[in-house]
């Protein structure tokens, strides 16, 4: 059995690799700085929403699986794949220097012949930074890029039904990466690093555009007073071409936008399209607020309610979710803003309202909306 220490690996895609790795028989350890997910995870509730997972997990943990803020697991370990975060800086660059930052932390703990993977999305180049780092410290550098393409929220499903990219520092290191990935993956990919880092953003960044195009024809629509889905779904109706036309709708979360910022970055801010889709999606929130004020006329001192506060449909992540953009721009409007998400448990400005008027929850369109208590981190 090989020994597996995913560093992240109490995040959004740790969790779903640590878990698919288990139920293969791998020895797995998630090490995370965060205790509480760590804690979570060995008392076999999951930090977030993830369909599928419930179950690996009660199976697996204790046995070959098992959760740790201990970082000197490293030295245990006979593979070690890295997952943390890969975020854009204020200005939109990736923030390399994020990545080789947790890399040299952990480089102390590990030797020559572990193999290390990277799993996190990044910055084109990476890949060959790590090598050259690796080299440095080894002698040699025994490294494979085997980035995710799950969806969130489903990643257990689809960890198991997606091609694998895998490219490797040398024919040993893709050797092993192969034997590990192939026990969970019904096909392996084999490419350049280079290559397989634009694989994963150019994938992303596709998402974010397709999303663009079906906003940008939203807008146009219903600016014209016009009902978008009369049209939309007259250009799908038994016509083929026209199978993957998103409908239109908030494009958000800790992914697609930074992804395509990314891969600005690198293409030296000429990817005119990819700057387009950002200013497609980020403006639609203020799209809909225009729209509610040609409905409603001033909102000033007017009762909204944001339902829905996650960045997706059936999912508890709030990560960069664009409800906040719109409650930040209605409250700017000076509307007293009510939010509610049936994945949250509690909001402020909700509870305030509902409590003054000794109530739990409101009525509407007979829905019940119960508050929730969210932090919003980004706006
Ligand atoms: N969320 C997705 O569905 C998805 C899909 C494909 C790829 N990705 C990529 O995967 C990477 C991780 O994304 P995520 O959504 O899982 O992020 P996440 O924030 O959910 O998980 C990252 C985890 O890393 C932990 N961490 C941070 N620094 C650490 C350190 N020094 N040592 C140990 N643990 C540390 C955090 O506590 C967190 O639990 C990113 O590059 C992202 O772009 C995400």
């Amino acid at each position: 059995m090989k020994k597996i220490g995913i560093i992240g690996g109490c995040g959004h895609v740790g969790i779903p690799l640590g878990l698919a790795l288990a139920s293969r028989d791998f020895d797995v350890t998630l090490l995370d700085i965060n205790a509480s997910a760590v804690d979570q995870i060995n008392r076999c509730v999951l930090p977030f929403k993830e369909a599928g997972a419930v179950k690996i997990l009660k199976s697996h943990i204790g046995k070959n699986l098992a959760a740790t803020t201990n970082v000197q697991m490293v030295k245990d370990q006979e593979a070690v794949v890295f997952v943390t975060g890969t975020p854009v800086d204020e200005h939109l660059n990736p923030k390399i220097n994020d990545v080789i930052k947790v890399i040299k932390t952990y480089l102390e703990m590990m030797n020559k012949e572990q193999l290390i993977i990277l799993r996190s999305t990044i910055f084109p180049g990476t890949t060959e930074l790590i090598i050259w780092l690796l080299q440095d410290r080894f002698g040699a550098a025994k490294l494979a890029f085997c980035p995710e393409r799950i969806v969130q929220g489903r990643g257990i499903e689809e960890i198991f039904n997606l091609p694998q990219i895998i490219a490797a520092s040398s024919e040993k290191a893709y050797r092993e990466a192969y034997d590990i990935f192939s026990k969970i993956s019904p096909k392996i990919i084999r490419l350049a690093a280079r290559e397989a880092e634009l694989v994963k953003l150019i994938t992303n960044t596709w998402r974010y555009l397709e999303f663009a195009a079906a906003n940008q024809f939203y807008m146009m629509v219903e600016n014209e007073g016009l009902d978008f889905y009369t049209v939309y779904n007259a250009i799908k109706a038994d016509y083929p071409r026209a199978d993957h036309f998103p409908k239109a709708g908030l494009a958000a979360g800790p992914c697609l936008f930074k992804d395509t910022m990314q891969l600005s970055a690198f293409y030296r801010n000429n990817f005119f399209l990819g700057q387009s889709a950002m200013l497609v999606n980020e403006g639609l929130p203020n799209f809909l607020v225009g729209q509610l004020e040609k409905k409603m006329g001033s909102l000033e001192h007017k009762k909204i309610a944001v339902l829905g506060m996650t960045f997706k449909a059936n999912n508890d992540d709030i990560r960069e979710s664009l409800s906040f953009k719109i409650k930040k721009l209605l409250e700017f409007k000076m509307a007293v803003v009510l939010i509610t998400d049936p994945y949250l448990n509690t909001s402020l400005s909700l509870a305030k309202e509902l409590s003054k008027n000794n109530m739990t929850h409101l009525e509407v369109g007979g829905n019940r909306i119960i508050p929730i208590s969210v932090k919003p981190r980004l706006f």
